[in-house]
């Protein structure tokens, strides 16, 4: 009999659904015991989202300063797992609070330490340095990445970013104006997610995760777009500066996050696009570059 826990939060009820069905084959077979645990914060995060608090998460958020949540059950903690299966949302480039949270928790600790870890994402589409962040947490928690599937929303990036706001301050995934396309990730991949669950379930069956990676990427695990990895990078960069300084305004915090508020629109709706046209230019020039980057971002 093998143990596998799959750790999780969720807003709205999307990456629950992912984590679901990529359990679905562990669920069906009689050798594997599965245990969900979806974490809960001591000061739940609102959903929708006010703005004023979507915009409050962010320093938090991207310093990966940890809030309380609610412990899991005993029997919970008493197991020792084979597998980790830990999905998790990006916030502001970051694994989200609740998740990093329990990551920096003594019960996190001790249910990731010395095992194997198999991470899913669930994001709009910018995930690369979140991903980075989540190795370093891993490595500093004694766990061992074996896999990482990233399952996004595969529009445009820009009409993504409008969807998605429509869906946080609403509550709502549907189609903007009637316009729009359906925000986060599509109904059909998260129920073909299923397969990746198949060939996680022949890896731990063979004891043996080395090739589990390769094979996962095999079948679309990860779509590595070199431009959200230039604005990836350089996001962090300014995010950086802007978490530091709101940490520090206690008094004057609300009025920091309205100018971060407008400095991300003209980060999105200004810098990003000029970005976009200076990395068309450059593509030409940097093939070798992009080529390792996709080699490397897609292996764990
Ligand atoms: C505060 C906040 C910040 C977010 N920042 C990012 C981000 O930097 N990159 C990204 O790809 N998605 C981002 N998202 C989208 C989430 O990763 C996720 O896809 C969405 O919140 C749905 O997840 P759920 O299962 O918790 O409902 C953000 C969402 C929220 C609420």
């Amino acid at each position: 009999m093998k143990n596998v826990i799959v750790i999780y939060y969720t807003q709205s009820g999307q990456l629950e659904k992912i984590a679901q069905n990529i359990a679905k084959p562990l669920l069906n077979d009689q050798e594997i015991s599965v245990t969900f645990y979806n974490i809960e914060m001591e000061k739940p995060f609102p959903f929708p989202w006010p703005k004023a608090d979507f915009f409050d998460a962010f320093p938090e958020s991207f310093l990966q300063i940890p809030a309380p949540i609610h412990s899991p059950s005993q029997d919970l903690l008493n197991k020792k797992y084979d597998l980790v299966i830990l999905a998790y949302q990006v916030w502001y480039l970051t694994p989200s609070i609740p998740i990093n949270s329990f990551l920096k928790s003594d019960f996190g600790q001790q249910i990731i330490k010395d095992t194997p870890v198999v991470t899913v994402i669930g994001a709009r589409n910018m995930w690369i340095m979140a991903q980075e962040k989540m190795k370093k947490s891993l490595i500093e928690a004694n766990a061992k990445l074996v896999g990482n599937i990233a399952l996004v929303d595969r529009h445009i990036n820009h009409i993504s970013v409008i969807t998605i706001v429509h869906w946080m301050f609403t509550g709502k995934q549907t189609n903007y104006l009637g316009i729009f396309p359906k925000p986060g990730v599509a109904d059909e991949e998260i129920s073909n997610s299923s397969k990746f669950g198949e060939i996680i379930l022949k890896y731990l069956k063979s004891n043996h995760f080395e090739s589990l990676q390769n094979e996962l990427v095999a079948n679309d695990a990860v779509e590595i777009r070199p431009f959200l990895i230039e604005m990836d990078k350089k996001a962090n960069k300014m995010f950086t500066k802007w978490a530091n300084l709101i940490v520090k305004k206690n008094s004057s915090r609300q009025t920091w996050l309205k100018f971060f508020n407008i400095y991300l629109f003209v980060a999105i709706w200004i810098i990003s696009p000029i970005v976009y046209i200076l990395h068309l230019f450059s593509i030409p020039f940097k093939t070798n570059q992009i080529k390792k980057e996709k080699t490397y971002y897609k292996q764990v």
